[in-house]
Protein backbone atom coordinates (compact mmCIF):
# COMPACT_ATOMS: atom_id res chain seq x y z
CA UNK A 1 0.00 0.00 0.00
CA UNK A 2 1.49 3.63 -0.84
CA UNK A 3 2.30 5.43 2.39
CA UNK A 4 -0.14 8.84 1.62
CA UNK A 5 1.05 11.79 3.43
CA UNK A 6 -1.09 13.74 5.37
CA UNK A 7 -1.38 17.06 4.64
CA UNK A 8 -2.82 18.38 8.32
CA UNK A 9 -0.90 20.98 10.08
CA UNK A 10 -1.25 20.91 13.54
CA UNK A 11 0.00 23.50 16.45
CA UNK A 12 0.50 23.99 19.89
CA UNK A 13 0.13 27.59 21.21
CA UNK A 14 2.02 27.29 24.82
CA UNK A 15 1.83 29.67 27.97
CA UNK A 16 1.21 30.16 30.94
CA UNK A 17 -2.46 31.38 32.62
CA UNK A 18 -2.59 34.92 31.22
CA UNK A 19 -0.09 34.36 28.56
CA UNK A 20 -3.16 35.35 25.79
CA UNK A 21 -3.31 31.55 23.86
CA UNK A 22 -7.37 32.18 23.91
CA UNK A 23 -7.27 35.61 22.48
CA UNK A 24 -4.40 34.87 19.57
CA UNK A 25 -6.22 31.18 18.92
CA UNK A 26 -9.10 33.24 17.69
CA UNK A 27 -6.66 35.00 15.72
CA UNK A 28 -5.01 31.93 14.12
CA UNK A 29 -8.10 30.25 13.53
CA UNK A 30 -9.36 33.07 11.81
CA UNK A 31 -6.47 33.34 9.20
CA UNK A 32 -5.83 30.08 8.99
CA UNK A 33 -8.78 27.94 9.40
CA UNK A 34 -7.48 25.56 12.08
CA UNK A 35 -10.02 23.42 14.01
CA UNK A 36 -9.67 25.29 18.07
CA UNK A 37 -9.06 22.87 20.71
CA UNK A 38 -8.94 24.01 23.79
CA UNK A 39 -9.21 21.69 26.71
CA UNK A 40 -10.28 24.57 29.53
CA UNK A 41 -13.09 25.66 27.03
CA UNK A 42 -14.06 21.74 27.08
CA UNK A 43 -14.23 21.52 30.38
CA UNK A 44 -16.27 24.80 31.08
CA UNK A 45 -18.72 23.55 28.76
CA UNK A 46 -18.85 20.32 30.61
CA UNK A 47 -19.11 22.13 33.79
CA UNK A 48 -22.29 24.50 32.22
CA UNK A 49 -23.94 21.40 31.13
CA UNK A 50 -23.49 19.79 34.44
CA UNK A 51 -21.90 16.55 33.15
CA UNK A 52 -20.62 13.88 35.61
CA UNK A 53 -17.12 15.45 34.40
CA UNK A 54 -17.37 18.87 34.40
CA UNK A 55 -18.50 18.15 38.13
CA UNK A 56 -15.88 16.32 39.53
CA UNK A 57 -13.09 18.94 37.10
CA UNK A 58 -15.06 21.89 38.68
CA UNK A 59 -13.55 21.15 41.80
CA UNK A 60 -9.96 20.96 40.73
CA UNK A 61 -10.50 23.81 38.31
CA UNK A 62 -11.64 26.19 41.33
CA UNK A 63 -8.71 25.45 42.94
CA UNK A 64 -6.09 26.29 40.29
CA UNK A 65 -4.89 23.10 40.14
CA UNK A 66 -4.95 20.66 37.05
CA UNK A 67 -7.48 17.74 36.04
CA UNK A 68 -6.17 14.24 36.16
CA UNK A 69 -4.49 13.78 32.68
CA UNK A 70 -6.92 10.68 31.63
CA UNK A 71 -9.69 12.72 31.70
CA UNK A 72 -8.31 15.16 29.43
CA UNK A 73 -6.68 13.09 27.24
CA UNK A 74 -9.93 11.36 26.54
CA UNK A 75 -11.88 14.87 25.82
CA UNK A 76 -9.06 15.20 23.02
CA UNK A 77 -9.40 12.40 21.83
CA UNK A 78 -13.19 12.22 21.20
CA UNK A 79 -12.92 15.74 19.97
CA UNK A 80 -10.26 15.20 17.15
CA UNK A 81 -12.65 11.86 16.39
CA UNK A 82 -15.47 13.98 16.11
CA UNK A 83 -13.94 16.73 13.49
CA UNK A 84 -12.24 14.25 11.20
CA UNK A 85 -11.92 16.80 8.25
CA UNK A 86 -9.88 19.21 9.93
CA UNK A 87 -7.34 21.06 7.75
CA UNK A 88 -5.22 20.78 11.32
CA UNK A 89 -6.07 21.69 15.09
CA UNK A 90 -4.51 24.11 17.26
CA UNK A 91 -4.17 23.19 20.44
CA UNK A 92 -4.41 25.60 23.61
CA UNK A 93 -3.82 24.74 27.18
CA UNK A 94 -3.04 21.03 26.23
CA UNK A 95 -0.58 19.55 26.79
CA UNK A 96 -0.15 20.65 30.06
CA UNK A 97 2.07 17.53 31.55
CA UNK A 98 4.79 15.09 29.84
CA UNK A 99 1.97 12.33 29.42
CA UNK A 100 -0.34 14.44 28.13
CA UNK A 101 2.65 15.40 25.56
CA UNK A 102 3.05 11.50 24.83
CA UNK A 103 -0.39 10.77 24.91
CA UNK A 104 -0.86 13.35 22.02
CA UNK A 105 1.88 12.01 19.67
CA UNK A 106 0.41 8.69 20.28
CA UNK A 107 -3.21 10.17 18.67
CA UNK A 108 -1.63 12.06 16.19
CA UNK A 109 0.04 9.33 14.42
CA UNK A 110 -2.67 7.40 14.76
CA UNK A 111 -3.66 9.64 12.28
CA UNK A 112 -0.30 10.29 10.02
CA UNK A 113 0.48 13.82 11.49
CA UNK A 114 2.20 15.48 13.89
CA UNK A 115 2.91 18.50 15.73
CA UNK A 116 4.12 21.26 13.15
CA UNK A 117 5.44 23.27 15.57
CA UNK A 118 5.00 24.74 19.43
CA UNK A 119 4.65 28.33 19.68
CA UNK A 120 5.37 29.57 23.58
CA UNK A 121 3.92 32.77 24.53
CA UNK A 122 6.47 34.24 27.09
CA UNK A 123 5.00 36.72 29.69
CA UNK A 124 6.53 37.78 33.19
CA UNK A 125 4.38 36.68 35.98
CA UNK A 126 3.31 40.61 37.11
CA UNK A 127 1.54 40.80 33.50
CA UNK A 128 0.22 37.40 34.06
CA UNK A 129 -1.33 38.43 37.86
CA UNK A 130 -2.66 41.64 36.54
CA UNK A 131 -4.45 40.40 33.25
CA UNK A 132 -6.11 37.64 34.84
CA UNK A 133 -7.05 39.65 37.88
CA UNK A 134 -8.41 42.58 35.36
CA UNK A 135 -10.14 39.78 33.52
CA UNK A 136 -11.75 38.40 36.69
CA UNK A 137 -13.98 41.87 37.15
CA UNK A 138 -15.67 40.33 34.16
CA UNK A 139 -15.34 36.91 32.95
CA UNK A 140 -17.25 34.84 35.62
CA UNK A 141 -14.11 32.69 35.48
CA UNK A 142 -14.51 31.85 39.27
CA UNK A 143 -10.36 30.68 39.09
CA UNK A 144 -9.34 34.40 38.48
CA UNK A 145 -11.18 36.56 40.82
CA UNK A 146 -8.59 35.36 43.87
CA UNK A 147 -4.54 36.10 43.84
CA UNK A 148 -4.00 33.05 45.60
CA UNK A 149 -5.64 30.54 42.73
CA UNK A 150 -4.34 32.67 39.91
CA UNK A 151 -0.95 31.81 41.90
CA UNK A 152 -1.54 28.62 42.42
CA UNK A 153 -2.54 27.87 38.04
CA UNK A 154 1.18 29.77 37.73
CA UNK A 155 2.30 27.38 40.35
CA UNK A 156 1.28 24.31 38.48
CA UNK A 157 2.43 25.69 35.21
CA UNK A 158 6.07 25.65 36.56
CA UNK A 159 6.13 22.62 37.90
CA UNK A 160 4.08 20.30 35.73
CA UNK A 161 3.61 22.33 32.51
CA UNK A 162 6.73 23.44 31.62
CA UNK A 163 8.27 20.10 31.10
CA UNK A 164 6.22 20.12 27.74
CA UNK A 165 8.41 22.60 26.19
CA UNK A 166 11.06 20.36 27.16
CA UNK A 167 9.12 17.53 25.89
CA UNK A 168 9.11 19.21 22.41
CA UNK A 169 12.69 20.98 22.67
CA UNK A 170 14.36 17.35 21.58
CA UNK A 171 12.52 17.56 18.52
CA UNK A 172 13.49 21.12 17.66
CA UNK A 173 9.52 22.15 17.63
CA UNK A 174 9.46 24.95 19.95
CA UNK A 175 9.84 28.65 19.26
CA UNK A 176 9.18 31.54 22.28
CA UNK A 177 7.58 34.46 21.08
CA UNK A 178 7.27 37.83 23.38
CA UNK A 179 3.70 37.80 24.95
CA UNK A 180 3.76 41.14 25.47
CA UNK A 181 2.89 44.18 23.75
CA UNK A 182 -0.04 44.56 21.30
CA UNK A 183 -2.16 41.77 20.17
CA UNK A 184 -1.83 42.41 16.63
CA UNK A 185 2.19 42.60 16.84
CA UNK A 186 1.91 39.34 18.84
CA UNK A 187 -0.11 37.90 16.25
CA UNK A 188 2.30 38.80 13.93
CA UNK A 189 5.38 37.36 14.75
CA UNK A 190 3.35 34.28 15.72
CA UNK A 191 1.88 34.07 11.84
CA UNK A 192 5.48 34.40 10.93
CA UNK A 193 6.51 31.45 12.25
CA UNK A 194 3.37 29.31 10.65
CA UNK A 195 3.93 30.79 7.45
CA UNK A 196 7.69 29.75 7.08
CA UNK A 197 6.26 26.45 8.23
CA UNK A 198 3.26 26.16 5.94
CA UNK A 199 5.86 27.32 2.79
CA UNK A 200 7.96 24.04 3.22
P1 LIG B 1 -7.43 27.21 30.68
O1 LIG B 1 -8.80 27.57 30.31
O2 LIG B 1 -6.54 26.61 29.69
O3 LIG B 1 -6.81 28.50 31.32
P2 LIG B 1 -5.29 28.97 31.50
O4 LIG B 1 -4.23 28.18 30.88
O5 LIG B 1 -5.19 29.18 32.97
O6 LIG B 1 -5.19 30.24 30.68
P3 LIG B 1 -6.22 31.34 30.41
O7 LIG B 1 -7.30 30.85 29.54
O8 LIG B 1 -6.60 31.99 31.71
O9 LIG B 1 -5.25 32.38 29.66
P4 LIG B 1 -4.85 32.44 28.13
O10 LIG B 1 -3.40 32.12 27.97
O11 LIG B 1 -5.83 31.76 27.25
O12 LIG B 1 -4.95 34.02 27.95
P5 LIG B 1 -6.16 34.90 27.36
O13 LIG B 1 -6.03 35.03 25.90
O14 LIG B 1 -7.46 34.47 27.92
O15 LIG B 1 -7.48 26.22 31.95
C1 LIG B 1 -8.31 26.46 33.06
C2 LIG B 1 -8.24 25.29 34.03
O16 LIG B 1 -8.77 24.11 33.38
C3 LIG B 1 -6.83 24.87 34.49
O17 LIG B 1 -6.41 25.62 35.62
C4 LIG B 1 -7.05 23.40 34.82
O18 LIG B 1 -7.70 23.25 36.06
C5 LIG B 1 -8.03 22.95 33.74
N1 LIG B 1 -7.34 22.45 32.51
C6 LIG B 1 -7.41 22.99 31.25
N2 LIG B 1 -6.67 22.29 30.39
C7 LIG B 1 -6.10 21.27 31.11
C8 LIG B 1 -5.21 20.24 30.77
N3 LIG B 1 -4.73 20.09 29.51
N4 LIG B 1 -4.83 19.39 31.76
C9 LIG B 1 -5.30 19.51 33.03
N5 LIG B 1 -6.13 20.50 33.42
C10 LIG B 1 -6.54 21.37 32.46
O19 LIG B 1 -5.77 36.34 27.98
C11 LIG B 1 -5.88 36.59 29.37
C12 LIG B 1 -6.31 38.06 29.55
O20 LIG B 1 -5.28 38.91 29.07
C13 LIG B 1 -7.57 38.43 28.77
O21 LIG B 1 -8.34 39.33 29.53
C14 LIG B 1 -7.04 39.11 27.51
O22 LIG B 1 -7.93 40.05 26.98
C15 LIG B 1 -5.76 39.76 28.03
N6 LIG B 1 -4.71 39.86 27.00
C16 LIG B 1 -4.43 38.95 26.03
N7 LIG B 1 -3.39 39.39 25.28
C17 LIG B 1 -3.01 40.58 25.80
C18 LIG B 1 -1.98 41.53 25.45
N8 LIG B 1 -1.15 41.31 24.43
N9 LIG B 1 -1.87 42.64 26.21
C19 LIG B 1 -2.72 42.87 27.27
N10 LIG B 1 -3.72 42.03 27.64
C20 LIG B 1 -3.85 40.89 26.90
MG1 LIG C 1 -7.43 30.39 27.61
Amino acid sequence: MLYQHNPMFNLILFGPPGSGKGTQSENIIAAYGLQHLSTGNLLRSEIAGQTTLGMEAKRMMDQGQLVPDEVVIGMVDNFMNAHPGAKGFLFDGFPRTEAQSVALDALLQQKNTEIGVVLALEVSQDELVKRLLNRGLTSGRSDDTNEAIISNRIAEYQNKTTVVANYYRQFNKVVAIKGEGTVNDIFSALATEIDSRLAK
